[in-house]
């Protein structure tokens, strides 16, 4: 395994009863950067992650993470393994009975035996880290869209993880707020050295923040920079990151300056 690879999938295969979802799959993760997975619905990125995350098993072939096979660990082990890896789960997953602190808490609570003391500064620095105050004792339900993937990713923080994989952060989020979940973790990703990955289906903001793109196509994976995917030799490579996002004209001028570094975020309106 290379020195700069965090996560390696080698040969992975997955199936759900007869339904194949891939095979042969083979990618790596460099540690300490950001990489996006990219593919159709359906293709099987939720199902990467949660590989990745030891929450389902491959039907064959090796998950590498941190120099541990994980496919080998029995359940006890992988447990160890899943306690440096923080998720984000499409749609946030926050316990809507329970306020953001206790949300937050909850993952501390159940895996360290951290004082009340030490939970609450946890709590406070992780919401700060997303740029949130004074949410602590709101309820989910109360929160705006971008605020809940906040606390979302705010509590996936919490066990101080070495990884961080994201499952449509973006999802049903207005351009701003977009905008600002994609800073923070790029912000993240820079702090705490995290090796993040992002499943997205947003072309701009993958063009911004991505050093590797997993471009999952039918039959075929496709990994590289944004700017080797672009000027790829595969028509459906760069079908897929040129495509004309459904006449929506926000991202098109977000994609087009999007692949020359920053822009003026204003022009977009
Ligand atoms: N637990 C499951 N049971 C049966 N089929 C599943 C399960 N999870 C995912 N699938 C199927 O596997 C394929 C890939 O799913 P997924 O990884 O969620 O795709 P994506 O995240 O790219 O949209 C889909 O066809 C989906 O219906
Ligand atoms: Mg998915």
């Amino acid at each position: 395994m290379g020195e700069c690879d965090h996560i390696r999938l080698e040969d992975v295969s997955m199936a759900f009863g007869r339904r194949e979802v891939f095979t042969g799959l083979n990618s790596c993760f460099p540690r300490g950067q950001i990489s996006v997975i990219l593919g159709g619905s359906g293709s099987g990125k939720s199902t990467v992650l949660k590989i990745i995350g030891g929450l389902v098993r491959p039907h064959s072939g090796q998950v590498w993470v941190d120099e541990e096979n994980i496919t080998q660990l029995k359940e006890r082990q992988l447990y160890q393994v899943r306690r440096r890896i923080g998720m984000m789960f499409q749609g946030g997953a926050l316990l809507d009975s329970l306020t953001v602190f206790e949300n937050l808490a909850f993952p501390v609570r159940e895996h360290t035996k951290l004082g009340e003391d030490e939970i609450a500064s946890r709590v406070r620095r992780c919401l700060e880290a997303v740029g949130l105050n004074d949410v602590e004792d709101l309820l989910p339900g109360q929160l705006s869209g971008g605020m809940t993937k906040r606390v979302a990713l705010g509590r996936a923080l919490m066990m101080e993880p070495v990884i961080l994989l994201c499952d449509e952060p973006f999802s049903g989020l207005d351009p701003i707020s977009i905008r600002r979940i994609e800073q923070l973790l790029m912000r993240i990703n820079e702090e705490f050295s995290i090796t993040i990955v992002v499943v997205s289906h947003h072309i701009p903001s993958t063009l911004r923040m991505a050093e590797q793109v997993l471009l999952m196509l039918p039959g075929a994976t496709v990994a590289g920079s944004p700017k080797e995917l672009l000027a790829h030799d595969d028509d459906r490579v760069r079908g897929f990151l040129h495509e004309d996002f459904g006449g929506d004209p926000d991202l098109q001028v977000e994609s087009i300056e999007g692949s020359h570094g920053e822009k003026n975020w204003s022009r977009s309106w």
